[in-house]
């Protein structure tokens, strides 16, 4: 029988699980395929790190958080043993005939890079971000946003007995999909996205005018928004070699500026890795499995090079080439719609 490798890579997501397990159970069921899972990312590709995955082991995975694989933001080629041909002796000693790569940009472009260098290999685009272009959304997202809304209801209540300002702060680097989403759906009073700088005047505007209905202002801001007077000061690269800007923290800086400026009392929650964990949501275990079980097909159908995706409501495959396209970012316009009823 054909045999073939999963492995999770970069952040972990809710719904990692749900696709391992769509992916073993239509392979084996309907192409006779086996499964082994590489573990912690490319490390286990890169030395052979396996775990056996099959009907049984995958029992029950669809409601489990994380991925029982592990994951690293480890790199295929930056490893002294890493590289295609070792990777592909790896291959050929395992007996393994193509790999899934479950994972986001940093992933793709791994992947496309050893697609390229002649291994088997298609991807399944993760990220709870929701900033991958070439997919209407990717399993995780909303999960995370289904956390951020309870955070904000809960936050609420808080806020309100004590007549504060409320800040909490969301993921989202490069792109305000949670901030947006959970903002609108816990009818949060601002939402500060990396897309759009708004100044310190404006925000403190929108909260005075809040607490002037007597209201306690709810301000949702995504990790990667930046006052326009904000420095490079407050961001500092990454520790695990991705050259990528840390930004966690803007809701820290914010609370106390907004304080001072309103006289009203603030506090900020840094809601962190809190929407990262566990278990999905239902719509993101539908997305996952149906994912996983179209991966099994492209395996079976030798769709090397190509990813699964998901076009309203189809599954689609596009190539790695179209994954790395453009971040999806929020659109201004889709932003203004929601601005103006802020305050
Ligand atoms: O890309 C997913 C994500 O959760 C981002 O929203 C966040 O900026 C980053 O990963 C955090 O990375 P780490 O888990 O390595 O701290």
């Amino acid at each position: 029988a054909k045999r073939f490798g999963i492995l999770t890579s970069g952040g972990d997501c809710p719904g990692l699980n749900a696709v391992i397990r769509g992916a073993v159970l239509k392979g084996e069921t309907v192409y006779g395929h086996e499964f082994v899972g590489f573990k912690d990312g490319w490390a286990g590709l890169v030395y052979g790190d396996i775990m056996e995955l099959n009907r049984s082991t995958v029992r029950g995975l669809s409601h489990e958080g994380g991925t029982i694989l592990g994951t690293s933001r480890f790199g295929p080629y930056t490893e002294p043993d890493g590289g295609p041909d070792n990777i592909k002796k790896v291959l050929k000693n395992l007996g393994i005939d193509g790999v899934i790569a479950i994972g986001g940009d940093g992933t793709a472009a791994a992947s496309k890079r050893l697609f390229d260098d002649g291994i088997n290999i298609v991807g399944v685009p993760k990220t709870i971000d929701n900033d991958i272009d070439a997919t209407d959304y990717t399993f995780g997202f909303n999960t995370a946003v289904e956390i951020a809304t309870e955070a904000i209801d809960r936050l609420r209540t808080t806020g309100n007995s004590h007549k504060r300002c409320m800040v909490l702060e969301v993921m989202g680097r490069h792109a305000g999909w949670i901030a947006l989403h959970s903002g609108i759906a816990g009818g949060a009073h601002v939402i500060l996205i990396p897309e759009n700088p708004e100044s310190l005047d404006q925000i403190c505007a929108w909260v005075t005018s809040v607490k002037a209905r007597g209201r306690s202002p709810m301000v949702v801001v995504a990790e990667g928004f930046k006052l326009p007077e904000m420095t490079e000061a407050y961001s500092t690269k990454g520790l695990d070699g991705f050259n990528r800007p840390r930004l966690g923290g803007v809701g820290e800086v914010l609370a106390p500026l907004i304080e001072e400026r309103t006289g009203i009392e603030t506090r900020a929650t840094v809601l962190g890795h809190i929407q990262r964990g566990g278990v999905p949501s239902a719509y993101d275990r539908v997305l996952a499995t149906r994912m996983g079980m179209a991966t099994a097909d492209l395996v079976a159908e030798k769709g090397w090079g190509q990813m699964v995706a998901l076009h309203g409501t189809r599954i689609d495959r596009i190539t790695f080439d179209e994954a790395l396209g453009e971040l999806k970012t929020v659109p201004q316009d889709q932003y203004q719609e929601i601005r103006v009823i802020f305050g």
